[in-house]
């Protein structure tokens, strides 16, 4: 056994809904990394779970009218369903309400309690479900204020909405190591993936000085209680953050895992791969978490971008999510796993578009690797009857430029496949597919085999070529393990992999190719199968049920957006019609005497005229009027005292009347 390890870890996905391909990804990465580090021959622990307790997923669970614990055993079957179609190969599934994992929890927590670093205090603050997060006043992205100017509630900077709640709650003295963390970082700028955002961290949360964090709620039960105040449960992110140590045994009896993994040099490596979304959790309370439990730190985190459609965020409402499942029943897994690899790109957001899901498939997999393939078997049998001779370097004048070029893309493969950059790692793998489809036009095989004097240079293109795929499906066993498999049985290699020791050269003599290759990528019809995607994505659109969720709406308004002050301070009352007549020396406009209910008539001019000919039918109606607008002169001689409100639509305009029952000067708002 050898003794290079490489632990690799999914955030912990909440359960409180169908997941997309947006975690869909996460993992589908970890898994790429940890085949890829198993076949480098590392010692390889891939930990993924689900973070089960909390607010919204009792929340979630009471609307389903079952217990919390019913709710996750059932989402975490489906979970575990997708994981299995998706040919996740994870060691261990963690769950935050197994057993283990809340004893330990519940330990830590009464650790940093003995020790001083968790204490006893007053919350206060704005909270927000959705994220389940504490904001302070200033970090709210909108304030909504009462008459008096007291502040009565506003929106997280997700956009969700915040309510005051006041309580009784246990902090974390996150201040105390905020030094200690900043010299870990100056020590280790590797540590955030990518480079930017650890100045991003320090800048915006470590320099303007680290708050205590709430680490305990009352609030809500579905949670794991403080064993020496069972009214509290511990706070989301200490249950979760730690799932990376009890999953593998840490604070328990056996803890053989956490002793080979856990642990941070030349020779082990723990990485975390996480969403940017939950970057700031991971890089500053999760190391000071285990710096006050004295462990050492991991070696690196990976924040990837987001998987964003063409009208932005993924929400059923817009009927834009797109679920692996109809994607894998469709077209198969590899290339939903190619896909997803090849078009995020590092470090920021990625637009997923049936069109270009289509399209890889087909200029990518079936052109450039299929027809590579398929070409090179039946070559193979036509001229040698199946068999592949020896690999033998610098046969044929573009042999040497082909070797140079595979060692190349080879080298930056693996930088790249290390430095976590899997669009850069498949470039260079489609850089060596079309070096060698470039060759087989440049050696013509075809003209070789009408010479019987070119019969060996013939041999050693075949071979070439056979090195090459070869090679190539060593490159995506990682990413695509069926087609990585197709290959080398098709090329007689059979499943033997040598990652380590790989090259051109490294290819077994003697192997016999298949008497005839089956395509390993079907043609699509692009329109078709565009439309197919297109379609099941509309049909998982939601209308006004129980999977609503406003929250995910991103409303359409042509205006910019206003702060509830700004609306507020336009005053809106109810007013009678006294009457009205004609403007003389206009055709547009109406004169209104209206009753406002202030004691004093006021007058309005409104350029209506053309949609209420017979002006009179609005004497007696009463409409909403803009009461505090700035009086204006009209017509020279006509002063109008506010405006009046009406809905503009197909049909013409429309005065907004107000039910008769109304007394006239009611405010509007
Ligand atoms: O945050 N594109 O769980 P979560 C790419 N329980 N990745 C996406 C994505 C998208 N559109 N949407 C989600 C939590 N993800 C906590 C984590 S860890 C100790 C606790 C992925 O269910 C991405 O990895 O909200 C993101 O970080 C994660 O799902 C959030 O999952
Ligand atoms: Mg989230």
């Amino acid at each position: 056994m050898s003794n290079k390890t490489f632990y690799v870890t999914t955030p912990i996905y909440y359960p409180s809904g169908k997941l997309h391909i947006g975690s869909a990804y996460t993992t589908i990465a970890c898994d790429v990394l940890a085949r890829y580090k198993r076949m480098m021959n590392y010692e390889v622990f891939y930990l993924t779970g689900l973070d089960e307790h909390g607010q919204k997923i009792q929340q979630k669970a009471q609307e389903a009218g079952i217990t919390p614990q019913a709710y996750v055993d059932n989402m975490a079957v489906g979970v575990k369903n997708l994981w299995d179609l998706l040919n996740i190969s994870y060691d261990k599934f963690i769950r935050t309400t197994d057993d283990y994992h809340e004893k330990v929890v519940a330990d830590i927590f009464e650790r940093l309690l003995a020790q001083g670093d968790i204490y006893l205090g007053e919350y206060s603050g704005w909270y927000s479900v959705s994220d389940e997060e504490f904001f302070t006043e200033s970090q709210l992205a909108e304030v909504y204020y009462d008459d008096a100017g007291q502040v009565i509630g506003g929106l997280a900077p997700s956009g969700h909405e915040v309510e005051l709640v006041s309580e009784e709650s246990y902090f974390f003295k996150l201040s105390k190591y905020a030094d200690r963390l900043v010299a870990f970082f100056k020590e280790h700028p590797e540590f955030i993936q990518p480079k930017g955002r650890m100045n991003e961290m320090l800048k915006n949360f470590i320099e303007p000085g680290l708050e205590d964090l709430a680490v305990s709620r009352t609030t809500f039960t579905w949670g794991v209680k403080v064993p020496s105040d069972p009214k509290h449960v511990v706070y989301v992110w200490i249950d979760a953050l730690v799932n990376y140590i009890t999953a593998l045994g840490y604070g328990q009896d056996e803890h053989g895992n956490f002793d080979i993994f856990w642990h941070n040099d030349d020779q082990h490596e723990v990485l975390h791969m996480i969403g940017k979304d939950i970057l700031r959790f991971h890089s500053i309370y999760w190391p000071i978490i285990l710096m006050a439990l004295d462990l050492p730190l991991p070696t690196r985190l990976v924040a990837h971008g987001w998987f964003v459609m063409q009208d932005g965020k993924m929400s059923k409402s817009k009927g834009n999510v797109v679920y692996p499942e109809m994607l894998v029943e469709r077209f198969g897994l590899d290339p939903l796993r190619y896909y997803l690899m090849r078009s995020l790109p590092v470090g920021s957001d990625g637009t997923f578009t049936p069109e270009d899901y289509v399209g890889r498939i087909n200029y990518e997999l079936a052109n450039d690797l299929g027809n590579l393939l398929n070409r090179t078997i039946a070559m193979i049998n036509k001229y040698f009857d199946g068999s592949i001779s020896t690999y033998a370097e610098n046969v044929t004048d573009f042999d040497g430029d082909l070797a140079e070029i595979v060692a190349e893309n080879l080298a930056d493969y693996h930088k790249q496949m290390n430095a976590v950059n899997f669009p850069g790692a498949l470039e260079a793998v489609w850089n060596i597919i079309a070096r060698t489809n470039k060759y087989i036009d440049e050696t013509a095989p075809w003209l070789l085999a009408k010479d019987e004097s070119k019969q060996e240079e013939l041999a050693a293109v075949m071979a070439h070529l056979a090195a090459s795929l070869r090679l190539v499906a060593h490159l995506i066993q990682p990413f695509m393990m069926s087609t990585s498999n197709a290959i080398m049985e098709q090329l007689g290699f059979g499943l033997n992999f040598d990652l380590e020791n790989l090259s051109l050269a490294s290819m077994p003599a003697g192997v016999q190719v298949v008497e005839k290759g089956s395509p390993i990528f079907p043609r699509l019809d692009m329109e078709q199968e565009i439309a197919y995607i297109k379609e099941q994505m509309a049909a998982d659109k939601t209308t006004a049920d129980a999977d609503w969720n406003p929250e995910e709406v991103e409303l359409k308004s042509t205006k910019e957006d206003i702060k509830f002050d700004t609306f507020d301070a336009a005053e809106i009352r109810v007013a009678e019609v006294k009457e009205v007549e004609k403007v003389e020396g206009s055709d547009k406009l109406l004169r209104f005497r209206l009753d406002a209910g202030d004691g004093q008539d006021r007058q309005i001019l409104s350029g209506i005229a053309k949609y209420y000919p017979d002006e009179q039918e609005l004497v007696g109606k009463k409409v909403q009027i803009v009461a505090n607008l700035k009086p204006r002169k009209m017509m020279k001689k006509y002063v109008s005292q506010g405006m009046i409100l009406s809905a503009e639509h197909t049909g013409g305009l429309t005065l907004l009347t107000v039910d008769p029952s109304v007394p006239n000067g009611s405010i509007i708002g």
